[in-house]
């Protein structure tokens, strides 16, 4: 069985470097020559642990191959997974379908053997049961194209993991022989994980659609959830990582995605719950998803809270004022920076007045593509150095690990905002710091919280 990938971003180029790793002799297709011209040398235009070796392994070897020819992909692959993206489409909060429709297009045009289309890119509930039709329309005489909806759910940062051993698959198919007959082709691919004990959901094409954003529109509402708390634990006082391992203990709500703090970014989750809301709105139940704009204004509020808390912190002006700004991916381990609340308050501080400096360990790139006028640095220690206020942004490993010692002699006022609650309050105020965290109530600098319990 041979296989194609359809779109070589990154959803597109993880899962051709995954369905190589099981095996398969896999050619990754895109429109754009020089990003296939990178991979065909192996070189990965985007940060993602272990999938450059990944790649590398395969496309070493020749099981993975990548162009831009569609005629090609038609007479290779017996699959065709669609990994093309489908943005935000602008002015608008729906999801810009026109490259997934594009890819069905093309492929059911050019494919001169049978085969199934496996769609894997985030669409609209309705969106494959159209695609079908459009594969049918455009298949070839004698030509059998069978499509079948299996959206992906992997995370950055953990993308080449979570496609090779994922919690779940989910499996949306045409209710006659033809999706029977796909789904069969699909569970030939999926062998080994299915033989590891991935469940598998077999369901309609609905279903599987709605999986995937209800799955995301149900992780921004977790995160949203803990952020709203974390507003009242800052004016009441609490201390809102207290409050999320407490809750979370209980098992029907759990504790992962409840970590308060600037809000959710990134290519996925935003655009995902603006999609739904389009959609249903579309559909005539816009009411049914209507708290998803609330759960969206909360996110944004934990930004503009953010740029106060450091305009307070420096006296009520940021103009002139130094700041050094940790981070600048949506999440660490990733060099995205798609709505990243990181960047965005960065870009709002110095749209205030204020001198910002951007250490991000690999997202700078991206970052100054994005926002040019920002100043951005190689090292943590450049980045601090003569700061009036630190503000630790994404959590990378580095920021996590840095100390209120090693950062004292280079600042110029021992001021940091925790924007992601992963530092010591103890530590830091102990050792003399104006410290402020988004969800716990800032002790007086030199205090030591326990001593303000008494
Ligand atoms: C998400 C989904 O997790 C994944 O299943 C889907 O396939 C794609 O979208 P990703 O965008 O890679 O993955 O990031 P994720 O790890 O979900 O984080 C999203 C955002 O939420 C990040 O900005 C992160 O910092 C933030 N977040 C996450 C929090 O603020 N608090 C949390 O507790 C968890």
């Amino acid at each position: 069985m041979r296989i194609t990938v359809l779109g070589t971003g990154y959803l597109g180029a993880t899962h051709a470097a995954a369905m190589a790793e099981l095996g398969f002799e896999v050619l990754g297709v895109d429109v754009d020559p020089v990003k296939v011209d990178a991979l065909s040398r192996g070189e990965l235009p985007f940060h993602e642990p272990g999938l450059p070796e990944l790649l590398r392994k395969h496309t070493g070897t020749g099981r993975l191959r990548f162009t831009t020819s569609y005629e090609q992909a038609g007479a290779f692959g017996d699959v065709h997974f669609v990994g093309v993206g489908t943005p935000q489409r602008p002015g608008s909060q729906a999801a810009d379908m026109s490259y997934v429709e594009a890819a069905v297009t093309a492929i059911a045009a050019a494919a001169t053997r049978d085969c199934v289309i496996a769609g894997k890119s985030t669409v609209p509930v309705g969106s494959a049961r159209r695609l079908a039709a459009l594969a049918a329309e455009h298949a070839r005489d004698g030509v059998s194209v069978e499509l079948v909806w299996n959206p992906e759910f992997l995370r950055e940062g953990f993308a080449v993991a979570d496609t090779l051993s994922p919690d779940r698959m989910v499996l949306g198919i045409a209710d006659d022989t033809g999706g029977a007959a796909a789904e069969a082709v699909l569970r030939q691919v999926y062998a080994r994980q299915l033989g590891s004990g991935v469940p598998l959901i077999v369901t309609d094409y609905e279903t599987a659609e709605l999986v995937k954003v209800a799955a995301n529109a149900f992780l921004a509402t977790k995160i949203s959830f803990i952020n709203a708390l974390s507003e009242i634990t800052e004016t009441a006082g609490g201390d809102i990582r207290t409050l999320a391992d407490a809750i979370g203990m209980d098992e029907r709500i759990g504790r992962k995605f409840l970590n308060a703090g600037v809000g959710f970014g990134g290519g996925c989750l935003p655009k995902d719950i603006r999609a739904l809301r389009a959609r249903a709105a579309e559909l005539g139940v816009g009411e049914s998803v209507r708290f998803l704009a609330e759960v969206e204004d909360i996110n944004t509020r934990r930004r503009e809270h953010t740029v106060a808390t450091v305009t307070e912190m420096l006296g009520g002006s940021v103009v002139g004022a130094q700041v050094a700004v940790l981070g600048a991916a949506f999440k660490p381990d990733s060099d995205d920076v798609r709505d990243s609340p990181a960047l965005d308050i960065a870009a709002r501080l110095h749209s205030i007045g204020a001198e910002v400096a951007v250490v991000d360990p690999q997202a700078n790139a991206n970052a100054a593509a994005r926002y040019p006028r920002l100043d951005y640095v190689e090292s943590l220690e450049a980045a601090v150095a003569g700061a009036e206020v630190v503000v630790l942004l994404t959590e990378w490993a580095r920021f996590k690990a840095m100390t209120p010692e090693e950062l004292a002699p280079l600042v110029a006022e021992r001021r940091i905002l925790d924007g992601r609650n992963v530092l010591d309050p103890a530590r830091w105020t102990d050792a003399g710091w104006d410290y402020r965290a988004l969800g716990r109530r800032a002790t007086p600098a030199g205090v030591p919280e326990a001593v303000l319990q008494e």
